[in-house]
């Protein structure tokens, strides 16, 4: 019996040939594939503009650059969250600040952001945490009154709608990662969206090694474009995302309807609401968490524990702790296990999970 595993990309004949039609050109770098990417997702966004990255935190840390957050600078972010977010504020040398988030969607809690701004603080990161819209509305109040940046991390969020438009699209800059894991993947790669031109002037220079696109220093930049069989590959990606989010939205459905039985907290919302790339349930005791992820793996069911706050990720990550303490991000990341989801999951896949999972709690 074949292993199920937490995530597996569906890769067609789009996809094929657009690695054919690259090779076949013979320009792997800067080139066409990158620039038809850029204006596609733009478009697919509603935003002018789309600057392509070589990862999701990538991405992150140089939209902080590029608005000049650095040293001495805070930024706010919620406890719970892949480390990609933490990582992006601590390589511009700017300092995070942990917020607590709230009990039903897991993401920011924008009263809580509030409390612990200070003259310092520069920018609140918000994060869609498996894909579900944070408290935009909210956050962008707060920072128009505070005077901070609002910044989407978009990575875990593809697709997924707010009333104030497409998750990436309200803040300054969004910004969204490619991984295999991702509803759309590059391999590896990212993407940052802004209405802002000379924002997205500096993010490209600050990818391009400082250069602006007439090839003169503008900024201290680094090394961080996309390749041209990402790009290739993600425009197939993103061609096709509207029926497979339809159809992750419609195994989210039959997952949950799955484990109703089961003593877990299921994710919150309208199945609709979320971009699904994985289905996170909360269990009941966090003391379990690594004994289940066993028993469901000697079943052949790949699960994750995603994620711990960041602070109790281990040593590197403890110094974050914030005087304040987030329990909710404590209670919830000691207890999250992310459950496989992905297009072409069969019932036979659904029931193994959902069976693994009622043995392996019991
Ligand atoms: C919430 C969040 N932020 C940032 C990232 C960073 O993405 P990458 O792995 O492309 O650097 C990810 C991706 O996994 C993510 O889930």
């Amino acid at each position: 019996m074949d292993a199920i595993p937490l995530a597996r990309t569906r890769l067609g004949e789009a996809e094929h040939s657009a690695v054919g039609r690259v090779l076949t050109s013979g320009r792997l770098a800067r080139g066409p594939e990158i620039a038809a990417f850029e204006a596609e997702f733009a478009r697919f966004q509603s935003q002018s503009h789309a600057c392509s990255i070589a990862s999701g935190t990538a991405g992150i840390s140089v939209v902080l650059a590029a608005l000049g957050i650095g040293p001495g600078d805070e930024v706010l972010l919620p406890a719970l969250t892949f480390v990609g977010s933490v990582n992006a504020i601590l390589a511009c040398g700017a300092t995070p600040v942990l917020c607590d988030v709230d009990e039903e969607s897991w993401n920011i809690d924008p009263n809580d952001a509030r409390r612990r701004i200070t003259s310092r603080t520069r920018a609140i990161l918000v994060v869609h945490l498996f894909g579900l819209p944070a408290d935009l509305a909210e956050c962008a109040r707060i920072a128009a009154e505070c005077g901070l940046e609002l910044i989407e991390d978009a990575c875990e969020a593809m697709g997924a709608e707010t009333s104030l438009g497409l998750a990436g699209s309200v803040g300054t800059a969004g910004v969204f990662g490619f991984y295999p894991n991702k509803v759309v993947t590059t391999g590896e790669g990212g993407m940052i969206v802004t209405d802002d031109r000379e924002l997205h002037e500096r993010c490209q220079a600050i990818a391009n090694q400082g250069r602006d696109q007439r090839g003169h220093f503008v900024a201290r930049g680094h090394s961080l474009r996309m390749t041209e069989l990402g790009a290739a590959v993600g425009r197939a990606q993103l061609s096709s995302l509207a029926p497979r989010l339809r159809e992750r939205v419609e195994i989210a459905e039959r997952i949950a309807a799955s484990l109703r039985e089961l003593p877990v907290r299921l994710p919150c919302g309208t199945s609709r609401a979320r971009s699904w790339f994985t289905f996170p349930i909360v269990l009941p005791d966090g003391s379990q968490r690594s004994r289940i992820v066993e028993a469901m793996a000697a079943r052949g069911v790949e699960t994750a524990p995603h994620f711990p706050a960041l602070h109790r990720l281990g040593a590197p990550y403890a110094w974050l702790e914030p005087e304040v303490h987030t329990p909710v991000a404590e209670s919830v990341g000691g207890r999250l296990l992310c459950l496989p989801l992905w297009e072409g999951m069969e019932s036979v896949h659904l029931a193994r999970v959902a069976d693994a999972l009622r043995e392996a709690l019991k």
